[in-house]
């Protein structure tokens, strides 16, 4: 029963997308298991670039079935949209992609009510993607979501529909002064989804666990990253799922003893988009710089990536949250014209060095990065094949990165295509 869970590790856009797409190659089955439309994962075959929100990062290979977990959150308009536009370019997407009867829907009023709460809240705003995320986890936690299920069977759509309008009305009118909305057009237009969405409902549990029993591969793709995580993250600017591995079980059904393998993706510096602290942010020249020699404009919003160096203290953390077994290092090509490299090795805050990833937003907010300085390359690298054809310098950085976070460095990515990934090993991902 190989299995391999592929998660960020930082704060989201790692590259994991384009992961996904090479180790589908060799998998029978991706299983998407938080998160929602709020993530956009980017995969690049031959030039051709596909920006996928809800769809698995599998879709683009024939055989591979593609799963939305029951920790998704599923937003019905987006995905139809999404299914559209894969559809239009040639790609199959039939009974490929199951949705989990259990998975919760992404109503209008989430998203309306994202964008009164951001609002509301001014300079303390989160920096949302705004596609209704958190209000709809807080739904599901409240228990008065919509699941899969429910937006398939118009009985039980419309009653609560009706009933979650009315009380997300009142939060409108009476929290936010907006203007109340209008649940009987909604209705129809769900109805009409649910309809559009049916066949590919199903009983994604057992689908999942006969895939097991059968001894198929099956790959896990983390949405967002572990500093994002709501349990484990920078709270409270970050999403409002396990985006950690630790989502994995509870996401899909899948019990952890079956969850073999762990590959935390690692992007060669840090980026950041929204609000929340960033110990090892580059201000100014640089970290325009950095944006734009990465192309770092969110895959979602398109907004400019906030961009640092690499955090080896937060890593670390991440790391041993995720039960990490390997790591990719992502975007090693972007470095390329770095004269010097700076790795965060320790915070110091307050005269005091913190070695472990502190709670306290004030610490990550006002603590003074400790870095080690390392030399750059100053040549391409989106053309190597092999590790050894990397300059020393990459493979020094590399392997400081290895040692300073004590797993292996399994794959290196050195461009957006598909074909630009290096396999430092080829056996030992799946397990
Ligand atoms: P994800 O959310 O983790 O899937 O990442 P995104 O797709 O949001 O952002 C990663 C961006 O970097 C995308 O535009 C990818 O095409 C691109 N990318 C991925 N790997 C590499 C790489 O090794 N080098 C370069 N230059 N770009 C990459
Ligand atoms: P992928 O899967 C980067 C960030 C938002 C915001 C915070 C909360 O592409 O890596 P939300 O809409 O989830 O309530 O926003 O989380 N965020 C992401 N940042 N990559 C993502 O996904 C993200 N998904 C959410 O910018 O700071
Ligand atoms: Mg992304």
């Amino acid at each position: 029963m190989p299995s391999l869970c592929v998660v960020g590790m930082q704060w989201g856009d790692e590259g994991k997308g384009k992961l996904i797409d090479c180790l589908a190659a060799e998998a029978d089955v991706v299983v998407r298991y938080q998160g929602g439309s709020n993530a956009g994962h980017t995969v690049v075959v031959d030039g051709q670039k596909t920006v996928l929100h809800l769809v698995p990062s599998g879709i683009l290979h024939d055989g591979c079935l593609c799963v939305i977990g029951n920790g998704v959150v599923v937003d019905p308009e987006g995905i139809l949209e999404e299914i559209a536009g894969l559809t239009a370019r040639g790609v199959t997407v039939g009974d490929n992609l199951l949705i989990s009867d259990r998975a919760q829907v992404v109503m209008p009023y989430h998203k309306v009510l994202d964008a009164a709460s951001e609002d509301a809240k001014g300079e303390a705003k989160l920096g949302t993607t705004l596609r209704g995320i958190g209000p709809c986890y807080v739904d599901k936690v409240s228990r008065v979501g919509i699941r899969m299920v429910d937006l398939v069977k118009p009985a039980a759509l419309e009653a609560r529909l009706r009933r979650n309008v009315e009380a997300a009305n009142r939060i409108l009118q009476g929290v936010y002064g907006r203007e109340p909305l209008d649940p009987a057009p909604m209705l129809e237009q769900y109805l009409a989804y649910g309809d559009r969405l049916r066949p590919h409902v199903a009983d994604t549990i057992t689908y999942l666990h006969r895939a097991l029993a059968d001894g198929r591969k099956m790959l896990f793709e983390g949405a967002q990253g572990a500093l994002l995580d709501i349990d484990f993250g920078t709270y409270p600017y970050l999403t409002s799922s396990n985006a950690s591995a630790c989502g994995v079980p509870a996401g899909t059904g899948v019990p952890p003893s079956q969850i073999n393998a762990v590959l935390g993706v690692v992007k060669a510096y840090t980026t950041r988009v929204g609000e929340g602290p960033f110990p090892t942010e580059m201000h100014g020249e640089a970290g325009e710089a950095m944006r734009k020699a990465g192309n770092e404009y969110g895959a979602t919003t398109g907004r400019p990536r906030r961009c640092g160096w690499l955090d080896a203290v937060a890593l670390r953390y991440a790391l041993a949250v995720s039960g990490v077994t390997g790591v990719a290092i992502t975007k090693l090509d972007v470095l390329d014209s770095q004269p010097t490299l700076r790795i965060c090795t320790r915070y110091r805050h307050d005269g005091q060095m913190h070695q472990a990833f502190p709670s306290d937003l004030d610490v990550l907010e006002h603590c003074e990065p400790q870095y080690e300085e390392m030399p750059g390359w100053l040549s391409q690298t989106s053309e190597a094949e092999h590790i050894a054809e990397l300059p020393a310098a990459a493979r020094a950085y590399l392997d400081r990165i290895g040692e300073l976070l004590g797993v292996p460095i399994q794959i290196v990515s050195v461009g957006h295509d598909r074909s630009q990934t290096i396999f430092a090993t080829t056996t030992g991902l799946f397990r």
